[in-house]
């Protein structure tokens, strides 16, 4: 392992009934709250309007931010800030999935500064203060809810970037899964895609003596695994829903990551694709994270047979390592087409016009990824093989 720190600060409220606690968390910073939210499905389901009732119960003066696209956009991080300045705002509450989430920390950086909060983005800036901001999670994928990362897309430069702080914790958060009842099936799936994406993520390493780690790993796939058929059929199961937003916080909030640097080059190559096409990032991860597998396989073959073994129940006797990982490749392919994932860029109507354009911005920041450290070319040919 690596020598690590380990700290996180959000204080997590999972179950059902619990929203009545923004009762006794939201007076804790204040009366002036921004209410944030994306494009009408709380309106739709009645979380709204539940919210709406536990602030005034609690003497809150509600101003609101409507319309978080997904993939949300620079433009409405900037009305958000300057909502926050004009109305000396005390406390966010995003109300929604990641997107929310991810727009309200840049909000939460960006009403502490005097600048244009792209520059944290952008590496040109630290933030040195934020905001406090709670959240009430109505989808679960990103594990957003209990880290500090933020994607933010530029439209006016086509950019799409992940960015964080130790400041952009969320100071709490309320994950009820009924919730998620409203989650139509696609999103369901794409959510538990880049669940299972973000553990994998953490399980291609080199770090050595990680075994719980691995251990751990493995049992958030199963459970993805068992759960998702049942759920995508019987989308308002409360024990389903459950399981699988337990597993989309786990995945992502440090605990199966002590002690060990992922890769993370999926996420980026993904982020490219959906800055130029604007496609759902658990869409992408479907399609790309495959086709990384198979490039890197060379890397630690031990490492993708071990999860053919344990995670897709995949018969090692009389194959080589290589065998035994080819078919684990093919199991996760085939699981994600089971439960209806795109599995090429064509699903999207993307072809190969941009793959130089994805790969430039792609390499923003570099060659990258932890397992295996990826150049342009390389960028390139996973692209194609994703076509
Ligand atoms: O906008 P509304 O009307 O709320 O509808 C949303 C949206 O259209 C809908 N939805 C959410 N909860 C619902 C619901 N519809 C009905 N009932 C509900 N209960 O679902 C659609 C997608 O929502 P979105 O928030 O965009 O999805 P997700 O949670 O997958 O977030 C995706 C964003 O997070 C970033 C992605 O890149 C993408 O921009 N990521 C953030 C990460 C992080 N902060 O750690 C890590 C991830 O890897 C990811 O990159
Ligand atoms: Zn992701």
């Amino acid at each position: 392992m690596k020598a690590f720190e380990f700290r996180n600060p959000t204080r997590l409220i999972f179950g059902k009934g619990q929203l009545e606690l923004l009762k006794r968390e939201v007076p804790k910073y204040g009366k002036r709250i921004l209410l944030v939210y994306g494009g009408g499905s709380i309106k739709r389901s009645g979380l709204y309007d539940q919210v709406i009732g536990l602030l005034r119960e609690s003497d809150a003066e509600v101003t609101e931010l409507a319309g978080v696209e997904p993939n949300p956009r620079l433009s409405t991080v900037h009305k958000g800030v300057e909502m926050c300045k004009d109305n000396h705002i005390d406390l966010i509450l995003a109300v929604g999935g990641g997107s929310v989430l991810d727009c309200v920390k840049a909000i939460a950086v960006g009403a502490k500064y005097d600048g244009d909060m792209w520059d944290f983005v952008e590496r040109k800036a630290v933030p040195q203060d934020a905001l406090p901001f709670g959240t009430v999670l109505t989808m679960a994928a990103t594990g957003s809810e209990m880290n500090s990362g933020s994607v933010i897309t530029n439209e006016a430069t086509q950019e799409k970037m992940g960015w964080s702080s130790p400041l952009t914790f969320p100071a709490f958060s309320i994950l009820d899964p009924t919730f998620t009842f409203t989650l139509p099936k696609d999103q369901t799936v794409y959510g538990m895609v880049d669940m299972m994406t973000h553990v994998l993520e953490h399980y291609f390493h080199l770090d050595t003596n990680t075994h719980v780690q691995l251990g751990w790993c493995e049992a958030v796939l199963r459970t993805v695994i068992e759960t998702a058929p049942q759920l995508v059929e019987d989308l308002e199961n409360y024990e389903l829903r459950e399981a699988i937003m337990y597993c989309g916080t786990m995945a992502l909030n440090g605990f199966l990551s002590m002690g060990l640097t992922g890769d993370w080059a999926t996420h980026n190559i993904e982020h490219a694709v959906s800055a130029v096409y604007d496609i759902p990032h658990g869409g992408g991860l479907a399609i790309i994270f495959p086709n990384w597998m198979k490039y890197n396989l060379h890397v630690k073959p031990e490492r993708f047979k071990r999860l053919a073994v344990n995670v897709f129940n995949v018969n090692p006797t009389g194959k080589s390592d290589e065998q035994v990982a080819e078919e684990g490749i093919q199991a996760l392919r085939d699981f994600w087409s089971s439960i209806g994932a795109p599995s090429r860029l064509a699903d999207y109507d993307i072809g190969d016009k941009d793959i130089e354009l994805m790969a430039d911005k792609a390499m923003r920041f570099g060659p990258f990824g932890g397992f295996n450290k990826l150049q342009r070319e390389d960028v390139v040919a996973i692209y194609k093989a994703s076509l």
